[in-house]
């Protein structure tokens, strides 16, 4: 038996917010996001929140693989900006859509969310746990960043992407993962918005947002990330040459560029959409390789990896022969 992807899909909210829009409420311009890091547009939410766009985009997904909500017994959302503590995105996705034979739960892994479940969901599905999940990569960070901090609140977006993963009697499929944690290097990245408020102390209503030191996770992000793609690759028996292409977490068209070079891959084997979704979080994965499977760039038999980084600090990467 193996893993296999048989079905995507997106939601993405209608309003779209320009660059140029932004410097008309903030100190930046078109010229400094764009040559930093590849975004001109984002999505941006008005009313409706994560679980919303992750129930379009589970929509379209089940659509697309041909399934009925009761196939799925597993659901896992990737998010760190779920609508409510609790209960969890994917409990409330799953009364969405009627999956009333799932178990559902949220994983938090930053920007390594969608990574993180399909894999889990993978080892689900190999261990008999599990026959069909639901994955999604979900996040509204517009409502995390600090409107007043430039060099953050520019580079995010809100989406959603979803995809089917079943287990069937045939080859490919996933062929290997790798994941990894760095808990003590977790400070560059940090969304605390949950402060101790109980009677033992005076409360004081402070208000976090997300916060980054950019170029810190910069500098991890272009080491880690081809490390992790060579462990994947070394776990298959595969190399880089047999790889069609490298579907990566959307935060930097430079971090992109940078990985390319240090793996000498060239550029086109690395599809970039950046530019019109800015960095979504768990949610640029699973967007990207909805439009990628939507638009026919991905044949029946393509080697493919994935490979996602953030907040924990997380990464890992998973290799799939669509
Ligand atoms: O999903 C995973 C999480 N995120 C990432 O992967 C992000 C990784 N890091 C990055 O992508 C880059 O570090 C950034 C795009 C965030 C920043 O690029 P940078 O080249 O590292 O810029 P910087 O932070 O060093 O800032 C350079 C200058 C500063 O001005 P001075 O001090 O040189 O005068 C900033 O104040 O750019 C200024 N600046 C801006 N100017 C116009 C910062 N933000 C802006 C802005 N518009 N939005």
């Amino acid at each position: 038996m193996t893993v296999k992807i048989i079905g995507t899909g997106r939601g993405i909210p209608e309003n779209i917010v320009s660059n140029d829009d932004l410097a008309k409420i903030m100190d930046t311009s078109d010229e400094w996001i764009h040559s930093r890091t590849g975004i001109h547009n984002r999505h941006m939410v008005k009313e409706e929140g994560t679980t919303a766009l992750a129930v379009t985009a589970s929509k379209n997904a089940m659509k697309k693989a041909g399934i009925s909500p009761e196939e799925i017994d597993l659901i896992i959302v990737g998010t760190v900006s779920g609508d409510m503590c609790f209960p969890s995105t994917a409990c409330q996705v799953q009364a969405a859509i009627g999956a009333v034979n799932a178990v559902a739960y949220d994983i938090s892994a930053g920007c390594s969310g969608f990574i993180f479940a399909l894999n889990a969901a993978y080892g689900y599905i190999m261990s008999g746990m599990a026959k069909c999940a639901l994955i999604i990569g979900a996040e509204t960070l517009s409502k995390m960043v600090d409107w007043n901090d430039r060099s953050t609140c520019v580079l995010f977006g809100d989406g959603a992407g979803a995809a089917i993963v079943k287990g069937v009697e045939s080859e490919g499929g996933v062929l290997a993962v790798a994941q990894h944690s760095d808990g003590a290097g977790g400070d560059v990245l940090t969304g605390k918005n949950r402060n101790v408020r109980n009677p033992l102390i005076d409360n004081k209503e402070e208000v976090f947002y997300l916060e980054m030191e950019g170029q810190e996770v910069f500098k991890f992000a272009v080491k880690m990330v081809p490390k992790c793609i060579q462990e994947v690759l070394e776990k298959a028996g595969k190399t880089l040459d047999e790889v069609d292409l490298f579907v990566l977490h959307q935060a930097n068209c430079r971090i992109i560029e940078s990985v390319s070079k240090r793996l000498k891959v060239p550029m086109e084997k690395f599809p970039m959409n950046i530019e019109n979704f800015g960095n979504t979080s768990a949610a640029s994965i699973p967007i990207l390789l909805d439009e990628l499977n939507e638009s026919g760039k991905i044949k029946e038999g393509d080697t493919i990896v994935f490979s996602g980084f953030g907040a924990g600090l997380t990464w890992g990467a998973t290799l799939v022969q669509w």
